[in-house]
């Protein structure tokens, strides 16, 4: 069954503009329905939460079926599991002052050269206490992290290694199932950095068996707000970063100044939107379930996905000027549709300067991928053009940049 555009894009305001917004791995456009919750709560439940009055008690309730909701769709065991704040940047930099207490100098943690640096800085910060650091470079011809390479940096006194699900440059998805396992027979944890994935496909923190998870919901349809996932039996253990009163309560010991009230109950709206987009491509079956509806959801977003990867892909490949700094390749199960690519004598950042004249956003840089980008020896270049695409896109729009692009290439 193909996706339903027309009904898709009616959820997203901001689309019936004439911009065509290629630029979602920055930041996606955000649901009415996530707007309409956030206003909601500001005008009919802005109240403390946790006294005795009635209002209050609505509004605990519909934090809590927030943090519940947000449960539910990563398949967490427990809503402890769940940790609500800023950015993953934050949270990440949170979990890396409680991690640094709890390590100890001699042990060892592994980081990549291609995540986005909210991934590598908190855990670079170690170094300082003695804690030794090691990379984990990718395969400069194939853009691939080899998990061989891990198996060579691994000894008995690796603690943890962090990575990407997918990067926000290259676009592959990683197969963290696989790694999460061989990091656990060596005896480490695994923290995995969803953002660049969780707006194209639906994490499954259990089925993954990961130790921490994070990703950001401006760039899942949603406000400028983030999720941490940790596994119960850690965030037990590890030292908490808020009052020393609330250091045996999880998620809030990882919570200084709680959670933000109207962006919890807002992000429900997610619900509200993949419940719906799975109930219209389900001949009249109603859906229910937040998770059954969003795996619903993301299967056919991920089917619509791959045809835009290919259309666009299908024409860089055939441009000499073009080299694509990623997978040429486009099935769903090796890429998201965040194609990024450098042209032979031109610095990246001619290239969104002309498209955007059409009403295009595109973007070049190095996307706080500053690692790769110096690795692959693209910085004196300006990094890379990145075109990244969500469902919401459509082939027209695909073909529009395409058109421009021919031109220019
Ligand atoms: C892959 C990836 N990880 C982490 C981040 C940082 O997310 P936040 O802005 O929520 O800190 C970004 C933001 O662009 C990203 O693309």
């Amino acid at each position: 069954m193909e996706l339903n555009i027309d009904y898709v894009r009616k959820q997203f305001p901001s689309l019936s503009g004439d911009w065509v917004f290629f630029e979602n791995a920055g930041g996606t456009q955000v649901l009415q329905s996530t707007a309409l919750r956030i206003g909601d709560y500001l005008i009919n439940t802005n109240v403390q939460l946790g006294a005795s009055y009635e209002v209050s008690q609505r509004a605990g309730e519909r934090v809590d079926e927030g943090i519940r909701g947000m449960g539910e769709y990563i398949n967490a065991s427990d809503k402890s599991e769940i940790i609500l704040g800023s950015s993953t940047s934050m949270l990440f930099r949170l979990l890396s002052m409680s991690m640094g207490e709890f390590f100890k100098a001699g042990d060892e943690v592994i980081v990549t050269n291609c995540d986005h640096e909210a991934n590598i800085g908190p855990w670079r910060t170690f170094e300082k206490k003695g804690i030794t650091v090691k990379e984990w470079k990718i395969n400069r011809e194939t853009f691939d992290l080899e998990i061989e390479e891990l198996g060579k940096l691994m000894t008995e006194k690796t603690r943890f290694v962090a990575l990407t699900h997918t990067s926000n440059v290259l676009g592959t998805i990683n197969g963290i199932k696989k790694i999460a396992s061989f990091v656990h027979e060596r005896g480490a944890w695994i923290g995995v950095d969803g953002v660049a994935y969780a707006p194209h496909r639906l994490p499954d923190v259990q089925d993954l068996d990961v130790d921490f998870y994070a990703f950001s919901f401006y760039k899942v349809y949603g406000p400028h707000y983030s999720i941490l996932y940790g596994k119960k039996e850690h965030l037990e253990r590890l030292p908490g970063v808020n009052h020393f009163f609330l250091e045996k309560e999880i998620p809030y010991k990882f919570q200084p100044g709680h959670v933000n009230f109207e962006l919890t109950y807002g992000l429900l709206g997610l619900k509200d939107y993949l419940i719906g987009l799975a109930s219209v491509h389900s001949n009249g079956e109603k859906i229910v379930s937040f998770r059954k509806g969003a795996e619903i959801a993301f299967d056919l977003i991920a089917k619509h996905e791959e045809k835009l990867s290919k259309r666009l892909l299908e024409f860089l490949n055939c441009k000499r000027s073009v080299r694509i700094i990623g997978k040429t390749e486009w099935g769903r199960e090796v890429r998201v549709p965040t194609v990024s690519f450098v042209v032979k004598g031109k610095s990246a950042d001619e290239i969104p300067l002309e498209v955007e004249k059409h009403k295009i956003a595109i973007r070049s840089g190095d996307f706080y991928a500053r690692r790769l980008i110096d690795y692959l020896g693209l910085s004196e270049q300006g990094g890379v053009i990145r075109v990244s695409m969500v469902h919401y896109n459509t082939l027209e729009e695909v073909d529009r940049l395409i058109g421009i692009l021919d031109e220019l290439l």
